[in-house]
């Protein structure tokens, strides 16, 4: 019997995951872990380096070199990379694309593995990432894979970066979301699947104050059977 509720949110990148984790954790006074920061960290800090995204006994090299803490002030996550704040500097397409290649290192999943869980023993968390519901917490009392057709999540997508005023096309990002997934699925290790307790919340027609309340309204039901 699990002392505190954990509450795991996997699914594909852009289907909203962190957004709406992150509220329907504040709402419910639940300590909100990002575990794509603590991968995206260990890719800034690859990077850094000069290591290349390909090179796996490079990185494998830097892990001993790095500590990856995350802490909350007034709430919100800030993720520490040997003592430096990189919540800002881990948010950039640069470092998206390191945060997947390290991703795909079994000795990088095992590195963060024990943090994540123990992060589970301290009081109620909301975890969000790829691997939570399969592999970090598989007795999790609440699973939910949050997805959206990619078609709706390029849409999405689309208007966030043109609000930005960026040039893109929704070809591209349509092309680059298919293949993200196709990475992220097709990885040997810790692939994004589908728990088999997961409950599966598909968000392509709901806005975004609807899939937090779908979100609330699965955690309420699954923490209430118990
Ligand atoms: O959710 P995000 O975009 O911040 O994740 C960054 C990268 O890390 C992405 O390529 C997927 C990977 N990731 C993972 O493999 N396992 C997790 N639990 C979380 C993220």
């Amino acid at each position: 019997m699990m002392k505190y509720i954990s509450v795991a949110i996997d699914g594909p990148s852009g289907a909203g995951k962190s957004t709406v984790a992150r509220a329907a954790a504040a709402k419910l006074g639940y300590v909100y872990v990002d575990t794509g920061a603590m991968y995206r960290s260990i890719g800034l800090a690859v990077c850094r380096r000069g290591i290349a995204g390909e090179d796996t006994a490079g990185i494998i090299a830097t892990l001993p070199e790095i500590a990856i803490q995350l802490t909350y002030q007034d709430g919100a996550q800030h993720v520490l990379l040997n003592g430096e704040d990189v919540s800002e500097a881990i948010r950039t397409p640069e470092i998206s694309y390191y945060a997947s290649k390290v991703s795909a290192v079994p000795e990088v999943r095992r590195f963060l593995l024990e943090t994540q869980r123990n992060m589970a023993k301290n009081g109620n968390i909301l975890m969000d990432g790829r691997d939570i519901g399969t592999v970090i917490l598989p007795d999790a009392p609440v699973k939910i894979f949050l997805t959206a057709s990619a078609q709706s999540r390029a849409e999405r997508r689309y208007k966030e970066l043109i609000e930005k005023g960026q040039q893109v096309t929704m070809d591209g990002i349509l092309h680059d979301i298919n293949e993200r997934d196709r990475q992220d699925m097709t990885r040997a290790v810790a692939p994004l699947k589908q728990a088999d307790d997961a409950v599966l919340l598909d968000t392509s027609s709901l806005t975004l104050e609807e899939s937090i309340a779908a979100v609330l309204r699965i955690i309420r039901e699954k923490t209430e059977e118990k």
